[in-house]
């Protein structure tokens, strides 16, 4: 399925983007201003291409999967039903551009099928050096009969578990949400949104080999993760062929949003969510950094993505206009002198740049795929070394 996936993605790309030419979905390329790319319109929303090839896999596995593992066809169907969702939200974002509480509001919507027939245990795990803690803590204090009102101790398990109920489907809701946007919040030059995806995707799929190698308990669940995770790392490499500087196509938020979807169906489905988050490090970097424009604490403008020098061929950090009073919080972190009104857009893409100095856009897509890379290794370590100290295995 994954040859054939990739193969049909790379194929399709270049009919189908005449197709959003003519309807007029395309855009301009902000990284080439000034040079005779700049007024080239690139179709955009080309997600769509790999997205419907994705989902043309994934019901093949589905019929395969019927017949070696019924009692998993419940998953599949609401793992397809939950990405179809968001690919379809995504497709109407690049056609209709919608306002920020949407993009919070639907993929809460489109988490909901997951949530509904997730089966799995609602515990957590507690790290070792805090379960006596935790239990005393709940004997004798206050605060420690309030909080188990809402959380139940096993005490039976000397309190390494704890059941924290519906707050594990609200977090599991929220990483749905949290996933779909930090892809396309981190986006904005050349290969960026399909190469995290990629390496991202990649990372998952070793994860996954190597605990159904180990035979582990939850070796069934990383078997239906691999499943998805073949399709969804060969048609995501179709489309980065095309989408690599100097573009040809855009992914559009369509890729951006069924991409986040598809990790936290895995995430939640295989039972590895927190593996999943220490391979998103740069994202979470990347959302923790923007907050204060995200949240309208200083302004926000419509693009951040880093600016293009065509004297130098250069990209450098894009700036927005700051008022004294909006950022004196960032003064008090002795972050600006104060004549300075203009501070650079607050991603980790500027803060790339602003560390290395200007740099071609398909190198700065290559520096911050390696910081990718390096990060899913550091997510390897914290999985196989450091949580073996805290955790049982
Ligand atoms: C998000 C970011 C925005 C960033 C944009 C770029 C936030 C809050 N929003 O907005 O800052 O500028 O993504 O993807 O962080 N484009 C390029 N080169 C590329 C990819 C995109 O020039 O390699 C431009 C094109 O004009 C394209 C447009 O970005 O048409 C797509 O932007 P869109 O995905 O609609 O922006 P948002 O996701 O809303
Ligand atoms: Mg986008």
């Amino acid at each position: 399925m994954g040859i054939f996936g990739f193969i049909l993605t790379d194929r399709l790309i270049p009919n189908i983007k005449e197709y959003t030419l003519r309807k007029g979905i395309c855009g301009k390329d902000l990284g080439k201003r000034g040079t005779d790319l700049a007024d080239k319109p690139v179709p955009e929303a080309l997600g769509i291409v790999s997205g419907a090839v994705f989902i043309v896999c994934l019901i093949f596995c589905l019929v395969g999967y019927a017949t070696s593992h019924p009692s998993k066809l419940l998953d599949v169907n609401s793992a397809l039903l939950s990405i179809l969702f968001m690919l379809f939200l995504g497709f109407t974002d690049d056609v209709l551009d919608w306002p920020w509480r949407y993009k919070l509001i639907l993929p809460t919507i489109a988490s909901l099928p997951l949530l509904c027939c997730y089966n799995g245990s609602t515990s957590i795990v507690v790290p070792i050096p805090c379960r006596a803690l935790l239990i005393q803590s709940q004997e004798m204090t206050i605060l420690g009969k309030f909080v188990s009102w809402f959380i139940e101790i096993d005490v039976a398990s000397n309190g390494s578990l704890v059941d924290v109920g519906l707050f594990y489907f609200l977090y599991m809701g929220m990483l749905a949400v949290f996933c779909t946007n930090a892809i396309n919040i981190y986006a904005g030059i050349n290969g960026l949104e399909a190469g995290q995806s990629y390496v991202i995707g990649c990372a998952i799929l070793l994860h996954n080999f190597i605990e159904i190698k180990a035979q582990s308990l939850s070796q069934e669940n990383h078997l239906f993760s691999a499943m998805i995770m073949i399709s969804f790392v060969a048609v995501t490499l179709g489309l980065l062929k095309h989408n690599w500087y100097p573009a040809n196509v855009f992914v559009g938020d369509t890729f951006c949003y069924f991409a986040g979807m598809t990790f936290a169906v895995v995430g939640i489905l295989g039972h590895f969510s927190k593996t999943l988050l220490l391979f998103f490090i740069p994202q979470i970097m990347n959302f923790l950094w923007s907050v204060p424009q995200l949240f309208k604490i200083v302004p926000c403008p419509r693009h951040r993505l880093p600016g293009f020098n065509p004297s130098t061929g250069l990209m450098e950090p894009s700036t927005f206009e700051c008022k004294s009073n909006e950022y004196i919080w960032l003064k008090t972190l002795n972050r600006l002198d104060h004549k300075t009104e203009r501070i650079p857009n607050m991603t980790v893409i500027n803060m790339a740049l602003s560390i290395v100095g200007p740099m071609s856009e398909r190198n700065l897509c290559s520096l911050l795929l390696g910081l990718q890379l390096i990060c899913c290794g550091f997510g390897f370590f914290m999985r196989y070394y450091i949580a073996g100290f805290f955790f049982d295995s």
